[in-house]
């Protein structure tokens, strides 16, 4: 019943091989664009630039307008979710974001049911409805969320930690509570994700970026787990919505990925070799990645072998061309010209 999509992005997350991979990129819209440095100062800061649906709107069609991306992805972040559950945030310059931290039992119970997502998401689903009217037609929309392992270690630790120390503490010190907040911020990210759809997002992503610290068991309780409980959950409210799941530096854990959740597209970071994932992820169904981001800073012949051995790599399964990881502020812009238009003569 349903039509066949049309847009290249839809049609590699439903499995099609075609002769040039779509392509976009994590960060697209970001600090290495002098019209988003320009706009963010308009805004006044980050965070005012988050819930700013004009501003936000402008920002995610500045790489697009620039570059012709395939996909657009809506300008937020995955910390919004847990500011709108109570916790105040902020973002330190030049030091990333920081939390009132969720640690104990009592904070954690504290927090706002999962429907407060809804209220911090009306300027963000506004954001969606400005990109709909306004995106190119041959252009996806993606929406997005963080995983709750990852959102979780910014709420328990209070900022970024390299090895989310304090996560991992409580988790071994206090399973309950440690299982309590993930399984709200499940439920939240549902809400979110699901109001992000009827916003007009073709495509939705989930972000773990701290996948690769889980080991074993924990990678399949609190990695593998929650992304099937909201995919399944996304999928039963929205059938045939196109999920891509990146569960960053997971190693092993890609293997079987998409299987054990149900993503349709995994993405893989440049900690592994575009060969081992065709061979061991691209089995199961549509890869994105995986060039490593400091191409776009050292350019060259480099930039132009690497994007090459990417492209070859995939060539004979589904593929999104993307980044491992997403584009640094000190990445030159020329360097994205050339990546694309050496992916599409390759
Ligand atoms: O890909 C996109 O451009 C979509 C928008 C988006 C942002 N952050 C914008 C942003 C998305 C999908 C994210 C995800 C995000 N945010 C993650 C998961 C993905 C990843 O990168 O691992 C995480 C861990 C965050 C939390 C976060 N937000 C951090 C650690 C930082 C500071 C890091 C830095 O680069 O300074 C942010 C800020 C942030 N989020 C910026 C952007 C464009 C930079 C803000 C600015 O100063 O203009």
């Amino acid at each position: 019943m349903t039509a066949k999509p049309e847009k290249a992005i839809l049609r590699a997350l439903a499995g099609e091989v075609l002769p040039t991979p779509p392509v976009w990129m994590m960060r697209q819209a970001g600090r290495y664009l002098p019209e988003y440095r320009a706009t963010r100062a308009q805004a006044g800061d980050f965070l005012s630039l988050c819930y700013n649906p004009e501003l936000a709107a402008e920002v995610t069609l500045q790489p697009i307008r620039r570059y012709g991306f395939d996909a657009a992805i809506l300008f937020a972040d995955i910390l919004l979710l847990p500011q709108a559950l109570g916790p105040k945030l902020w973002f330190e310059t030049g030091e990333g974001p920081r939390m009132e931290t969720t640690a104990t039992a009592a904070q954690v119970a504290a927090l706002r049911p999962a429907e407060a997502v809804h209220e911090t998401l009306s300027p963000v689903c506004e954001t969606l409805r400005i990109l709909r009217r306004e995106l190119p037609p041959e252009t996806t929309l993606i929406g997005f969320a963080g995983m709750p392992w990852t959102v979780a270690t910014y709420m328990i630790a209070g900022r970024g930690k390299e090895e989310q120390a304090a996560a991992h503490r409580l988790k071994a010190e206090d399973r309950a509570t440690f299982q309590a907040l993930i399984d709200h911020l499940t439920e939240a990210t549902v809400l979110y994700l699901s109001a992000q759809v009827e916003a007009g997002a073709e495509v939705v992503k989930l972000f773990d970026s701290w996948a690769g610290s889980l080991k074993g068991q924990d990678f399949a309780d609190f990695a593998v787990k929650p992304a099937a409980r909201i995919i399944s959950a996304l999928k039963a409210r929205h059938p045939g919505l196109p999920v891509i799941a990146f569960p960053r530096e997971a190693g092993e854990g890609y293997v079987g990925f998409a299987r054990a959740t149900g993503a349709d597209c995994v993405a893989v970071d440049n900690s592994v070799s575009p060969e081992w994932a065709a061979r061991h992820v691209q089995k199961d169904g549509c890869v994105q990645g995986n060039l490593a981001p400091h191409h776009l800073v050292t350019g060259g012949e480099a930039l132009v072998r690497e994007t090459r051995h990417v492209v070859e790599a995939f060539r004979n399964g589904p593929h999104i061309f993307n980044l491992g990881h997403g584009i640094t502020p000190d990445a030159d812009p020329d360097n994205v010209r050339l990546m694309i238009e050496t992916l599409r003569a390759a």
